[in-house]
């Protein structure tokens, strides 16, 4: 069966976006940044993006028995690290976008220079973020450094190569999208459910589903590349054959991208097995996630 259409609206609620919104703003109105950093680094952060990490580990601090509250700092530093990693992705050297969220990219608008510094102080402020989590900050941090440098060594696969002689092209997909985008979705779940204070079985769980859900997160980006308008993603589509990336479409064609997209949407939803009514919302998720235009 096909995955059910969700509304975005009952996935993003106008409340939890509001309460990250605050989150985001408090962290860089805090920040002693020049007038024009600042210009830059809230072009990058705020007023755009659809929060996914963020709201990620809210989600998943609820489903383990915590409070939203408790995952805000922790969710808003994922967030500060996937937008430097979006300024730096669009960059000339690596992408080479001029369109970001319907906005010019921060280079665009600011120039390059800027750019890269902006990217530079969201890493920064992700880590006061981060460190001011309520719970277990120590673990919050060990977790955002990481998914960060895996982040990075998934961008370095994806745009200069470098995987080991052996591995087939699939494999090759694989350990490009889990680095890439996976682990940082995956690191909002479990960032989340540490803040939450999950117990051993719930973080082992939650991060299993983050691992599947963070895979077809990229998954259906690369589906959205060939198959939906400009306008309607707020950002340029059809450049990753251009550009000759490795994506599901490019490995396996729109057809098998569309079936292994279910795939992993059935195993997200396995991986809540043991979980009860707490975590319907991350069930709603997964099937937003599986079937989102944008
Ligand atoms: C875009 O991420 C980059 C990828 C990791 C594929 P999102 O689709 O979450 O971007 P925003 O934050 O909503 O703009
Ligand atoms: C982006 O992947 C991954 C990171 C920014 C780490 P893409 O290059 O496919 O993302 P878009 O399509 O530009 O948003
Ligand atoms: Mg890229
Ligand atoms: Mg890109
Ligand atoms: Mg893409």
């Amino acid at each position: 069966m096909a995955s059910a259409t969700v509304c975005e609206q009952d996935v993003f609620t106008p409340e939890l976006l509001g309460s990250i919104e605050r989150e985001l703003e408090r962290h860089v109105d805090a920040a002693q940044y020049a007038p024009n950093l600042q210009s830059a680094v809230r072009h990058a952060l705020l007023g755009g993006g659809k929060r996914l990490r963020p709201v990620l580990a809210v989600r998943c601090a609820e489903a383990v028995g915590g409070t939203g509250s408790d995952a805000l700092a922790a969710g808003a530093a994922v967030e500060m690290v996937h937008a430097f990693s979006l300024v730096h992705d669009d960059l000339p050297a690596l992408d080479n976008d001029l369109v970001r969220r319907g906005r010019p990219t921060v280079h665009v608008a600011f120039g390059e220079a800027m750019a890269i510094l902006a990217g530079d102080a969201l890493l920064a402020l992700a880590f006061q973020s981060a460190s001011s989590t309520r719970q277990c900050a120590d673990a919050v941090l060990r977790s955002v450094a990481s998914a960060t440098a895996q982040m990075i060594n998934g961008q370095v696969l994806d745009t200069l190569g470098g995987h080991a002689a052996e591995l087939s092209p699939l494999q090759q997909l694989h350990s490009i999208h889990t680095q890439k985008t996976g682990a940082l979705i995956r690191c909002a779940c479990t960032v989340g459910a540490i803040a939450g204070g999950a117990n051993k079985a719930q973080l082992h769980s939650i991060t299993s589903w983050g691992e599947t859900i963070g895979l077809m997160f990229q998954a259906v980006d690369d589906l959205l590349d060939v198959t939906q308008s400009a306008e309607h993603v707020g950002k340029a589509v059809g450049k990753d054959q251009d550009a000759g990336k490795m994506t599901y479409p490019a490995v396996l064609g729109v057809d098998a991208t569309r079936a292994e997209i279910e795939r992993l949407r059935r195993a997200a939803i396995d991986a809540l097995a043991a979980f009860g009514t707490p975590a319907d919302s991350l069930r709603l998720l997964t099937e937003y996630l599986a079937g989102r235009t944008r």
